[in-house]
């Protein structure tokens, strides 16, 4: 079964071919260079730029899978979570689509769970999902596909979020977690001694706005910056940041000795040291670390949303009527 699969729900405006884990094109606008200047995402901006690009990111997503409009087989949607305004063209173009074939609405997290399951990777129930992205940090037991608990989640700021707001306090671009992490791999980690969130109790919760702003008031004691103390904050702000994640996950892991995989994924599942570090722990807990394949499946795509589209399928979804498809802003995985 061919999908066409869209997600437009935050900055990037992409669209892919799947059929079943496999990805045949995937192409992804990024519209970050136009929302930088503001520190994030705007999103009336977002759906501005998504409705200007979405017709040529449809037409490349079909040329370079070498298939026509006619030869697929359904469409898929990211219908939530997301910005409103951005999501709503998404929706537009997938219901103009779908006049021939079945439309299904997706949840663009399940999608981020199923980014790390492309080509032939299997799933084995149960398995931990951490998913840390601009705008979420969940630890999510999936029992089998379709069946989320919601273990644990960030109470304030997602984890990325955290990143890009540490990285504008140092002076760095946006969004800034790929840049602290380069920053972080040279400074000195030990170098200041900050908070790790939400340590005491046994919590599977997150939080970093109290991290956020211990950084605020550290960057403060310490300007003038030089390179060496932005680097040295950094690497202190990701050592701590990931710190109280990986004590999570640990909670979790002891607890479930079922668990043989740990799905990492979302945007931030592109660094380096939270990889070794969920890696390490997997060899002491018994677990496989799962991460997407590549670089352009953490952060946010429509080839994600084609595989996940695929597994509700295969687990009984069924397709959503056009005319009554709506867009779910604050949807959630449990
Ligand atoms: O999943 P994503 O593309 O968008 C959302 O749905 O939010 O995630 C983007 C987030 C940004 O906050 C970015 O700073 C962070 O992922 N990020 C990273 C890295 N690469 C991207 N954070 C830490 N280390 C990285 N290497
Ligand atoms: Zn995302």
């Amino acid at each position: 079964m061919k999908i066409l699969a869209i997600d437009t729900s935050t900055d990037e405006t992409s669209v892919a071919v799947t059929e079943g884990q496999h990805i045949v094109s995937n192409v992804i606008s990024s519209q970050v260079r136009y929302h930088k200047k503001f520190g994030g995402v705007v999103p009336m901006l977002a759906a501005r730029l998504h409705g200007e690009r979405i017709d040529s990111v449809v037409e490349l997503a079909l040329q370079r899978a070498k298939f026509s409009l006619d030869e697929i087989d359904a469409v898929a949607v990211t219908y939530g979570p997301g910005l409103a305004p951005a999501l709503q063209v998404g929706i537009n173009k997938a219901k103009e689509l779908a006049v021939k074939v079945p439309l299904y609405a997706v949840n663009h997290m399940r999608g981020h769970i199923a980014s790390a399951f492309s080509g032939k990777h299997e799933m084995q129930f149960p398995f931990l999902a951490v998913l840390v992205s601009g705008g979420h940090s969940e630890l999510v037991l999936v029992e089998k596909w379709g069946s989320f608990e919601i273990l644990g989640e960030t109470l304030d700021d997602a984890l990325g979020e955290a990143y890009d707001k540490v990285g504008r306090m140092l002076g760095l671009g946006y969004p800034a977690g790929k840049l602290i992490a380069n920053l972080a791999a040279k400074g000195n980690a030990e170098a200041y001694d900050l908070p790790v969130p939400m340590l005491r109790g046994d919590t599977l919760n997150l939080s970093y706005s109290g991290l956020k702003n211990a950084c605020r008031l550290l960057v403060k004691a310490e300007e003038p910056l030089t390179a060496t103390k932005i680097a040295d904050i950094a690497a202190s702000f990701e050592r701590v940041a990931q710190e109280s994640l990986y004590r999570k996950v640990k909670l979790i892991v002891k607890d479930r000795p079922e668990i043989k995989q740990v799905v990492l994924a979302g945007g931030v599942s592109a660094n380096t040291a939270l990889r070794k570090r969920l890696r390490q722990l997997g060899k002491e807990f018994g677990y496989e670390l799962v991460v997407p394949a590549n670089l352009k499946l953490c952060t946010d795509n429509a080839a994600m949303i084609g595989i996940a589209a695929y597994f509700d399928i295969q687990a009984g979804a069924m397709p959503v009527d056009p005319t009554v498809i709506d867009r779910n802003p604050g949807l959630r995985l449990d």
